[in-house]
């Protein structure tokens, strides 16, 4: 098969309907089929109802709503035949064997030999699947077992059997890895696969231990969660996130196929809490609320003795202050005998687990960093405590000690040589963790490398063919004095191109808010100012610059963090790139050339109408309102990123796609010309001015909003011009640095950046 072009996907339930949302925003036409319910006047409306469905769900599972447009709906009855064009089908019908099967007969009959057809069961083992459904049939299954939601969670298990090409496998893994951005992680054809079988193992061990130590959901939680770098929803946060349905058919599935002596057993308590919590419909956060929930007077708890609710109280443990994971679990306090407990036969279990599950400790960390949003895998949290440490503590609790951990007593699991991280294997020896061709990783490269420039906010180092990458290092990333200052001297440099990326999970936050605050607090107006201009006249100059830069954004770009972006001779963002201009949140407006870049795209784009009016309207929309895109394809239609700027999906993939890109632009690269705009001058002004004023009366705008709004206004038609005047760009620079500094001085703006500072939150005054 020369590649993946056309998809299909056969159930349109939880699942189903969000992996055929995510080959659409991979940009692949997919069939998505369900049955025709009893009685149904539509044949097609479970797809159509899940469709649509999608479109308003929170996280959205399209990237754009272009993007819904490459799902096309249909059923098993009717659309069964088009399947022969498809090169891929994914089954995610009910988790039923029988049903399973009875759905692979009719498939096989219709789809064409060497289409890969893979299922998404979390339990039914690929050799069952294929039991009895001749050769042709084996030969192209596979298990790809998406983690919910498909868009945002970046596991993928692949599973293959014996009888599977492996050409055909390597073929969807690589699709899987390059278009629709996963983390492909190949493990065995055991029940539960790596993540699940060890999570679920986890979760139960930590429902239980936690009922016989007595602690409250609250205490377990915060002893559970951030000591050990897992997410604050510790093990009871976690269960109502994916469901307490979900719950007792995964330990009924694996209970049933795992062998007697396998230590899940031992952690599969049978839980009339659960079964109670169940038949009430308290399932968890799709439900009315499950171990917590919104209750009338507050967020509320479950009482783990007595069933009832109550409110929330703040587990009080100075244990979780301990920075030394070691020193923590040694503790006496019953929380810190129950992190120990959970966490000692979880490690344990994990080290059980190859080769059985896995090949090697690497593919289980990647499982659990990937599919439990962990930190650290489980053997990286073995290192950091020590193995000999480990297994001796297991030991003298009577805890079982799996002979791959004591095998590596005296070592460590990894290791670092040459700067190559390697992994300890089952022969005894390291061997390097290898990354797919096209990754290129900035951890990576710090191992090996000093770099080449550096501040206390940001660094520069060297990626090879004549490329730098310019790094922010600062707190959320956010922008500085200091890392403009670098950005400067690494643009004075000239080097061949430049990419600026950094792998921290926001690209930048803006500028360091608390600074701003801190000088405008004590009237430093002259430092304020100076800021502004030395960032607007570094920014220029990246733009101007006579060498080639690419901006390669992942998660926020807020602010000035976007307006680096606009400077920059392209883009390579990472899908999951959420980017805005947010000044007017915090009562400001965008001054480092926001507002200018804005405007030179929105006059260009296509299908403007002519004059300066719309151009200037819709770039004052988009600012006012402080929209950020919840993805990279939503950005282009904002114009924060242009039409020809590139999309990578997978997160791994971003900085070898930023350098490529650069490097092709090095030959004969020229910057751009210098715009002159035609703004819409006074009577532009009053318009937006009355735009702004519908807002208010809606009740959508404040009435600070309004403040600031006239001060965009202001910038955006080009403040006393006229409309038949030319404006240059530094022209529009003066007015941005002229409503920001005026702005700044305002109360209302000092009390939006302060809750901002302090809650996390806007404030609508
Ligand atoms: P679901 O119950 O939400 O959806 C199943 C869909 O399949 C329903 O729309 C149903 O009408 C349809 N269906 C049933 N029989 C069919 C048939 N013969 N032909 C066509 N459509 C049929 O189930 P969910 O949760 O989406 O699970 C689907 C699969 O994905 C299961 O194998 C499950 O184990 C697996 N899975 C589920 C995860 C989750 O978090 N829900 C996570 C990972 C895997």
């Amino acid at each position: 098969m020369a590649g993946i072009r056309t998809a299909a996907v056969i159930g349109a339930g939880t699942m189903g309907a969000a992996i055929a949302a995510h080959f659409a925003n991979a940009g692949v036409p997919v069939l998505l089929l369900d049955i025709i319910p009893q009685g149904a006047t539509n044949p097609n409306v479970l797809a159509e109802t899940a469709i649509a469905k999608m479109l308003k769900t929170e996280p959205a599972p399209f990237m754009s709503r272009q993007a819904a447009k490459l799902v096309t709906p249909g059923n098993i009855e009717d659309h069964l035949a088009e399947l022969a064009h498809c090169d891929w089908i994914v089954e995610a019908i009910v988790e039923r064997l029988d049903v399973k099967q009875a759905l692979y007969h009719r498939i096989d009959a219709v789809r064409r030999p060497g289409c890969a057809i893979s299922s998404n069961t979390s339990t039914i083992p690929l050799a069952q699947l294929v039991d009895g459904m001749g050769e042709g049939f084996a030969r192209d299954f596979l298990i790809t077992h998406f983690f919910n939601p498909p868009r945002y969670m970046r596991l993928l298990e692949l599973v293959t059997g014996p009888q599977t090409d492996a050409g055909l496998a390597a073929l969807v893994a690589e699709f899987a890895d390059v278009r629709l951005g996963k983390s492909v992680v190949r493990a065995k054809d055991a029940p539960g696969f790596i993540a699940n079988r060890l999570g679920v193992y986890w979760l139960m061990l930590g429902v239980i231990e936690a009922m016989d130590a007595g602690l409250t959901i609250e205490e377990a939680d915060a002893v559970m969660g951030r000591p050990m770098g897992i997410p604050k929803t510790g093990v009871f946060g976690l269960i109502d996130l994916v469901g307490l349905d979900l719950m007792p058919h995964i330990t009924a599935s694996l209970g049933a196929t795992l062998p007697f002596e396998d230590a899940f057993h031992a952690a599969n308590r049978d839980l009339p809490l659960i079964k109670t919590m169940i038949a009430a419909g308290n399932i968890g956060r799709k439900g009315k609320g499950g171990f917590y929930r919104k209750g009338a007077a507050g967020r509320e708890a479950i009482d783990l003795v007595s069933g009832a609710y109550r409110a929330v109280r703040k587990a009080d443990l100075p244990e979780t202050k301990t920075k030394d994971l070691r020193a923590l679990l040694s503790l006496k306090t019953p929380a810190a005998r129950y992190a120990w407990r959970v966490l000692g036969q979880t490690l344990s279990y994990a080290a059980s687990l190859v080769p059985e599950a896995a090949d090697n400790i690497d593919a289980i960390d990647e499982a659990m960093r990937l599919g439990y949003n962990w930190k650290f895998g489980p053997f990286e949290l073995i290192d950091a405590l020590g193995v000999d440490w480990l297994a001796d503590k297991l030991r003298a609790d009577g805890f079982a000690v799996p002979p791959v951990l004591e095998a590596a007593r005296g070592k460590s699991f990894y290791r670092l040589q040459g700067g190559t991280r390697e992994y300890l294997g089952l022969d005894g020896a390291y061997h390097a963790v290898t990354r797919p061709d096209g990754v290129l990783l900035l951890a990576d490269i710090k191992r090996t490398q000093k770099p080449v420039m550096k501040n206390a906010s940001a660094a520069v180092w060297d990626i090879g063919d004549g490329v730098l990458c310019f790094e922010y290092t600062s707190k959320s990333n956010s922008l500085d004095q200091q890392n403009l200052e670098l950005l400067n001297r690494v643009i004075d440099s000239s080097p061949k191109a430049l990419v600026i990326y950094n792998e921290g999970s926001n690209f930048s936050a803006g500028a360091n808010l608390g600074l701003g605050l801190f000088a405008a607090n004590i009237a430093a107006w002259g430092e304020i100012e100076k800021l502004v201009t030395s960032g607007q006249q570094i920014y220029k100059k990246l733009k101007y610059a006579g060498f080639p830069t690419v901006a390669a954004p992942a998660g926020m770009a807020l602010g000035g963090g976007c307006e680096i972006l606009l400077h920059s001779s392209a883009v390579q963002a990472h899908a999951e790139a959420y980017i805005g201009l947010v000044e007017c949140g915090v009562g400001l407006v965008p001054a480092w050339g926001g507002c200018s870049e804005m405007l030179t795209r929105w006059a260009a784009a296509p299908k403007m109408p002519q004059g300066p009016l719309p151009a200037g309207a819709k770039v004052f929309e988009i600012i006012s309102t402080a929209t950020v895109s919840k993805s990279a394809a939503e950005a282009k239609e904002y114009l924060f990123l242009r039409g020809t700027d590139g999309i990578t999906m997978n997160r791994d993939r971003l900085l070898a796609d930023a350098k490529a890109r650069a490097l092709a632009l090095v030959e004969g690269y020229k910057p751009p010309a210098a715009p002159i705009y035609h703004l819409s001058g006074p009577s532009g002004h009053v318009a937006m001015g009355i735009a702004a004023d519908d807002f208010r009366r809606k009740g959508v705008a404040t009435p600070y909003d309004m403040v600031v709004a006239d001060q965009l206004a202001n910038v955006l038609s080009g403040g006393e011009a006229d409309i038949i005047d030319e404006v240059s760009e530094q022209d529009i620079l003066a007015l941005e640095a002229a409503a920001f500094l005026k702005l700044i001085r305002n109360e209302g703006t000092m009390a939006r950046i302060e809750t901002m500072l302090t809650t996390g939150k806007p404030l609508r005054n």
